[in-house]
């Protein structure tokens, strides 16, 4: 594997660089940080995500399983929603070209279309459907809880398509990533004898992308998993240095914290300068929120924590929302996410000499151009006094996305020791799924029933005449 790896300049962020809006070295209290760190290390063992990057010998029987139903199907269609789907979604993004499902299957490595619709929206499950044909797709559901709405909902839609076309053979085309013993989707597995794998209990949805969450669709696709986890472990390794300085994870969850608490900065954007990378702005998105949106602390103590993580994409949102992080409130911290070396290098074909608008763009490459947008988004929110860190990938391959990815989930996790807040748990998204529940009549919700009819929600009546 290769010595380089995921790099952060945070030159950016620092009051010397872009005056008072950035951190000073008075902002930083060296022993209380270095005394969370200590704590951080001495629990990051028993997070469940900090085991996966270690199951190598679990990614050979996953890559078993992805080439086998790349050759049963020729579209691979992923069920789930949040963490149940975000991450597949960024791999499939950031390690195949944007045409993938439109290529040919030679080009795609004699491998099925992928498809992860993380919506119940009834215009796109309906479009999806009319490309299906069932004797050539297979399908992932995936639910740790086994009851989400939304899962259950499209697996029921997809389902009757499938038995239509291959009657009780639909099984054979069904594999169940879902909690070992308990809920719903495990005990339907066991009864109809369906392909199951198992999401870790100590790995949250959200954290599980290294998990046979994110894995299967990845194998299925051809993705190399195993580079996924030797970039994670690599990172992993690098993140339990003594000094919390030297752990990118670490500090840059301590910027994003100071920034919080010293300079109310609670909006992160995070924006990358590779289209390939756009998902992983989304991914973090939920990470970032689920994880520190909490009402109280560990000791119950009432507590507004919440970082709101905003996405963008370099160069097009320069043209959308740049205006607004140079000139508008500076409640902004950004992350830019750069990237050495694409994969391709795009020639910009010279024409128009006698035209300055023209000539200078000639012969050079669209590689150069976006090198240089990134550095001029990066330097006109200095000048403007707006921070911004920079995290590098040398390119965008399995073992780097590793390396990322897990680095983005331990920042997290150490975001929650610097609140002293529990990352782990979702409890508003509960709520969500409860209500949704007694909406819909589910059993065993009358409660939550009689709490909304008390609340008089009326359905929504369209004002636009
Ligand atoms: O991160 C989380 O825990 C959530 O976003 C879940 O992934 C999401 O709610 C889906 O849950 P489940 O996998 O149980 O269907």
């Amino acid at each position: 594997m290769p010595d380089a790896c995921v790099k952060l300049d945070y030159t950016l962020a620092c009051a010397d660089a872009v005056g008072p809006h950035g951190l000073a070295p008075s902002d930083f209290d060296s022993d209380a940080l270095a005394r969370i760190y200590d704590q951080a290390r001495r629990v990051a063992p028993q997070w469940g995500f900090t085991q996966l990057p270690a199951r190598l010998d679990s990614a050979d029987a996953l890559v078993g399983l992805g080439d086998t139903l790349a050759k049963e199907c020729d579209d691979f269609v992923v069920i789930g929603i949040g963490g149940s789907a975000l991450g597949n979604i960024t791999l499939h993004a950031s390690l195949n070209p944007p045409s993938y499902n439109l290529a040919s299957r030679e080009a795609r490595g004699d491998r099925p279309r992928i498809h992860v619709p993380d919506n119940v929206d009834p215009v796109l499950i309906a479009s999806l459907l009319d490309t299906l044909v069932p004797e050539r797709t297979c399908v992932n559901v995936i639910a740790k809880s086994g009851s989400t709405a939304e899962t259950l909902a499209n697996f029921l839609v997809v389902r009757a398509l499938l038995e239509q076309g291959v009657g009780a053979g639909w099984t054979d085309h069904v594999v169940f990533t879902t909690d070992p013993e308990k809920g719903a989707l495990r005990a339907l597995g066991r009864e109809l004898g369906i392909r199951m794998l198992e999401v870790p209990p100590n790995v949250g949805g959200r954290f599980s992308v290294l998990s046979p969450v994110g894995l299967l669709s990845a194998s299925v696709e051809g993705i190399e998993v195993k580079a996924l986890l030797q970039g994670a472990q690599a990172m992993l390794e690098r993140c339990q240095c003594a000094d919390w300085r030297a752990n990118p994870a670490f500090f840059n969850a301590v910027l994003h914290y100071l920034f919080d608490v010293r300079k109310g900065v609670r909006m992160n954007v995070m924006m990358p300068y590779a289209q390939s990378l756009r998902e992983i702005a989304d991914w973090f998105r939920q990470l970032w929120a689920e994880s520190l949106g909490k009402c109280v602390d560990r000791s119950g103590q009432p507590i507004e924590c919440g970082l709101t993580p905003i996405k963008a994409l370099g160069a097009t949102d320069q043209h959308s929302q740049v205006q607004l992080y140079v000139e508008g409130p500076p409640d902004k911290f950004t992350t830019f996410l750069h990237v050495d070396q694409f994969p391709v290098t795009t020639t910009i074909t010279p024409a128009f000499k006698d035209e300055a608008a023209f000539a200078y763009l000639g012969g050079r490459t669209l590689n150069e151009l976006l090198h240089a947008e990134e550095k001029a988004t990066r330097a006109a929110l200095a000048k403007a006094g707006r921070p911004s860190v920079t995290i590098s990938l040398p390119a965008v391959n399995a073992y780097y996305l590793g390396q990322l990815l897990f680095m983005f989930e331990l920042q997290t996790a150490y975001a929650g020791e610097l609140y002293n807040i529990d990352a782990f748990d979702q409890p508003g998204v509960e709520q969500g799924k409860i209500f949704t529940y007694a909406l819909m009549g589910r059993d065993g919700y009358a409660d939550a029933r009689r709490e909304l009819e008390g609340m008089q929600l009326s359905n929504p009546q369209c004002v636009i005449a």
